[in-house]
């Protein structure tokens, strides 16, 4: 019912409006109204209602429950305090070498973090501590200490799911 509520209104007011529309103007719906229309305008009113008036409305009102409740895979996923800060800091330093599906970052220069194999926050803090493998392709030491273990942490957590 409190659908239907909110609906109501709209409803009349499109059905007004493509009443006046269908019939050409004011002047010539008032007359349409007075004389009944003609059958085209008959037979129109009501399929544009249903379509336009109750389908829409419904279609939407069914798909709303999925935005509300936030079941995209992304953000379904609980961070704590600490993975959220690896988060950020993985998109602001991390991100722009290295892709990784959670952060939406497409960065090339490195590996894909999602494909690399499993993640453990040991070869991540290595890696941050070392430059990668230590082959001076990755700068070294980054982060160090709180802030390297945050990313440690967030990206074993998403890293190839
Ligand atoms: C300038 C580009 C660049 C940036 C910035 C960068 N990386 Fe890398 N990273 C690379 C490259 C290139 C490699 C592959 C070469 C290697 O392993 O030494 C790599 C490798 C890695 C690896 C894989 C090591 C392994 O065990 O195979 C991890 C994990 C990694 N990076 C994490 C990070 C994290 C976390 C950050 C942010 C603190 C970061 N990277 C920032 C370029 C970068």
């Amino acid at each position: 019912m409190e659908v239907l509520a909110i609906i109501l209104p709209f409803l009349l007011l499109g059905v007004g409006v493509l009443f006046v529309a269908f019939s050409g103007g004011p002047g010539k719906a008032r007359e349409a109204y007075l004389t009944g229309g003609n059958r085209i305008f008959r037979l129109a009113v009501p399929v544009v209602y249903v379509i336009g008036g109750l389908l829409v409305p419904a279609l939407i009102v069914a798909n709303s429950g999925a935005a509300a409740g936030g079941t995209d895979t992304l953000s379904s996923k609980s961070l704590s305090m600490e993975e959220e800060e690896g988060k950020s800091l993985f998109s602001e330093r991390c991100g722009s070498c290295h892709n990784l599906d959670a952060t939406n970052s497409r960065g090339v220069t490195g590996p894909d973090l999602d494909e690399v194999g499993k993640m453990s926050p040991k070869r991540v803090l290595a890696a941050i501590e070392l430059g990668g493998t230590g082959e001076k392709r990755m700068p070294a030491a980054i982060f160090a200490g709180k802030d390297a273990e945050a990313v440690a942490l967030y990206v074993t957590k998403v890293a190839g799911k």
